[in-house]
């Protein structure tokens, strides 16, 4: 796979997988994304301009996407619209990039026969009581909340049935919640790290009782090579680092790693639907495909985050004041 073409590669999770890429193989990266609010080319800086091209376009576009799968060995597909909360105000774009977006690269990818990988999350599944012994596997009903969830679980039933009508070669991972260098602070936790930098106290949704599993952004890297490599077409794996913390036990933690009081931090209003808990069971990919997580210590590769955002203010601090302007416009 010498030539891989990106989708969303100047997001969050999409401009790790571009640098570990980029350190980890010989390949070559071309990076379509729109830069929507959410999408930052400074994710991308830095790295070698003789291996990676950007493409500033939108998936919805057949036409430009034809002609960029007709140069590419494999595509891997993380380009969505992300955000619960926007999901909850303005639902559309959620079904013009996550629906009518990932319909447009599977026929480009049935066109030209080329390898696909889908980037999903494990909210397709809803959410497990607090004190459920379970967690959720590949075979576990598809059970979305929010319209975000939604619209990923519609194009994970896209992906399966491009697969099995027309012969796709495609495979999906469901990944937990993801925490790492380059997320926009209005995810939770680089919400909460800046707000501590900018001397605002860390806001936590509710009781902060809610369950997320969280995973380095590198491991879920990791892990899409390994299936982009060895995964067997028409596979659904699930993608966790066993990193199961409430809400309230990860504000503690950043408060305490960065040398203030646990409990320096307020309560605001609870999200409309707020799922409760999310955790993998990664057991299928760790034992077909030999994966494991490099940062199996939550509390090491927080502190890696944290100490990457007080270097990279500049990274984050155009989109800050907008971002906590919206929250609180919103009560929370
Ligand atoms: N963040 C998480 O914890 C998490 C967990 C599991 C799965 N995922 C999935 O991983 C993927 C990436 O998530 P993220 O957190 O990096 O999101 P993000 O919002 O940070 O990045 C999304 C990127 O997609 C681009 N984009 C949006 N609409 C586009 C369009 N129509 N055409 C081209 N580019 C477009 C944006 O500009 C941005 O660069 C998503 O598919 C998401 O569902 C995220």
């Amino acid at each position: 796979m010498q030539r891989l073409l990106v989708t969303g590669g100047a997001g969050f999770i999409g401009s790790n997988f571009v640098h570990h890429v980029i350190e980890n193989t010989d390949a070559h990266v071309t990076v379509l994304d729109k830069l929507t609010y959410a999408g930052n080319e400074a994710s991308l800086a830095g790295l070698p301009t003789d291996r990676l091209r950007f493409v500033h376009g939108d998936i919805v576009d057949a036409e430009l996407v034809d002609g960029l799968f007709a140069d590419a060995d494999a595509v891997v597909h993380y380009a969505a619209e992300s955000h619960n909360d926007n999901s909850l105000h303005d639902p559309r774009p959620f079904l013009d990039t996550n629906i009518i977006g990932t319909y447009t690269l599977l026929e480009a990818a049935r066109r030209h026969d080329r390898r696909f990988h889908h980037i999903s999350t494990d909210e397709v599944y809803g959410d497990l009581e607090l004190d459920d012994p379970d967690r959720f596997t590949e075979s576990t009903p598809y059970n979305p909340s929010s319209p975000y969830s939604s619209t990923k679980a519609g194009s994970d039933l896209l992906v399966r049935a491009w697969v099995r009508s027309f012969g796709v070669q495609a495979t999906i991972s469901n990944c937990s919640n993801n925490y790492g260098p380059y997320q926009h602070v209005e995810k939770f936790i680089p919400r909460q790290i800046t707000n501590v930098i900018r001397g605002i106290r860390p806001k936590l949704y509710g009781a902060g009782l809610n369950v997320r599993d969280w995973i380095h952004a590198d491991d879920h890297s990791s892990a899409v090579l390994t299936i982009l490599g060895k995964g067997e077409i028409g596979e659904t794996y699930l993608i966790g680092a066993d990193g199961e913390k409430d809400n309230k036990s990860v504000v503690e933690l950043i408060l305490t790693q960065m040398g203030q009081p646990a409990d320096a931090y307020d309560h605001v209003t609870d999200r409309a639907g707020h799922d409760l808990r999310y955790a993998i069971d990664s057991s299928k990919l760790r034992a077909d495909l030999g994966w494991k997580p490099k940062f199996s210590d939550f509390e090491s590769g927080l502190a890696s985050t944290i100490a990457w955002y007080r270097d990279n203010e500049q990274w984050w601090a155009p989109s800050k004041d907008a971002t906590e302007s919206f929250y609180a416009s919103k009560g929370q």
